[in-house]
């Protein structure tokens, strides 16, 4: 059998690219761009969208970049492509995430089909849930897509280590709301009604007053924003994804943890709200890590549930993210 030629192989290239632009980012930064030459795809951190205040360590930037890498091996899995990934190839250029070329062609597999089906319907949800259960099964089946990747996905079921994790989301979010910096860098990032911009946060995609315990970002920052809040919304099951390490290379793979479980969990029904505040504090993250993580390194706190269907999130369209001299 034939391989692909240059062109066809570009063309996969540039297929997987534009599923990657459907990826979860922090304040939807998109905090990525894409080379596309000789037969080789390559990610790379876009620094000028690094959160200054939020995510010093560029962290954040990195569990974006990881998603987004995580929706170019389901692309290219689901195409039938074995994706051949190099993961921080070169020591030298360290905004060099990933590099990609296509592998042995193979079988698609359903389950890398499945995934693949919920790139561009996963949302994130920012509100209360339904009363609709998760169902039965579904997070030790989340617990084991961040299980392949190396990752761990911890459901929080005790309430007290609900408690806690709201009270330091609170806390956070208290100090990052008086902190000028932080102010400003949201205010970056929040979209006001009606703007068409494919990057930030949209207006209509978040409740106006939170509809539960855990404090909820300021993006309307006091103009009223958001959609009306209805009463009787649940939170949802709580769970933290955790690593051994707190290297580049882990924030990479909890991105891609990250993006498995939330494309799974899509696959059933179930959206994800995020509440990472506490986690760009690093007392806080440290606190986490040492009396509730035994020492794993928090990476990512969420509430999965049932959610009514959102609005399409914003992004950039793929010439702006594509280089293809590169
Ligand atoms: C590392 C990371 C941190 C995030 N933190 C929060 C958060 O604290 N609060 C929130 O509402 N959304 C958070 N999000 C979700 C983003 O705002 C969301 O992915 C982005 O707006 C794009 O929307 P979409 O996920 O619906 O495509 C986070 C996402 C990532 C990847």
């Amino acid at each position: 059998m034939r391989g692909p030629t240059g062109e066809e192989t570009t063309a996969v290239l540039r297929g997987a690219i534009g599923a990657a632009l459907w990826a979860p980012s922090v304040h939807n930064t998109q905090p990525w761009s894409f080379g596309l030459s000789g037969g080789e795809l390559s990610l790379r951190a876009d620094v000028d969208r690094l959160l200054r205040a939020g995510d010093v360590s560029g962290r954040e930037m990195l569990v974006s970049c990881g998603a987004a890498l995580c929706n170019v091996q389901m692309a290219l899995l689901a195409g039938g492509h074995t994706p051949e990934v190099r993961v921080l190839p070169d020591p030298d250029r360290p905004n060099l995430l990933a590099t990609v070329r296509l592998g042995e062609d193979v079988e698609a597999d359903e389950h890398s089909r499945m995934l693949f089906g919920e790139v561009e319907r996963r949302r994130t949800h920012r509100g209360g849930f339904t009363d609709v259960p998760v169902p039965d099964g579904l997070i030790d089946a989340l617990v084991r897509e961040a299980a392949a990747v190396g990752v761990r996905l911890t459901p929080v079921l005790a309430p007290s280590g609900v408690r806690v994790i709201a009270a330091l989301t609170a806390a956070a979010e208290e100090i990052q709301e008086h902190d000028l910096d932080f102010s400003l860098e949201l205010l970056r990032w929040a979209r006001p009604p009606g703007d068409e911009r494919g990057e930030g946060v949209p207006a209509g995609g978040y409740p106006a007053e939170p509809e539960t315990a855990f404090a909820q970002r300021d993006y309307a920052h006091g103009k009223g924003w958001g959609y009306e809040a209805e009463p009787g919304a649940t939170a949802g099951t709580v769970a933290v994804l955790t690593t051994v390490e707190d290297r580049r290379k882990d924030w990479l793979a909890a991105g891609q943890a990250l993006q498995r479980v939330l494309l799974r969990a899509s696959a059933s029904g179930v959206s994800a709200a995020f509440h990472t505040q506490a986690l760009e504090m690093h007392h806080l993250r440290e606190f986490l890590r040492e009396e509730l993580l035994s020492n794993e390194h928090p990476q990512m706190i969420m509430r999965l549930g049932v959610a009514k269907e959102g609005p399409v999130p914003p992004r950039r369209a793929l010439d702006d993210v594509l280089d293809t001299d590169r």
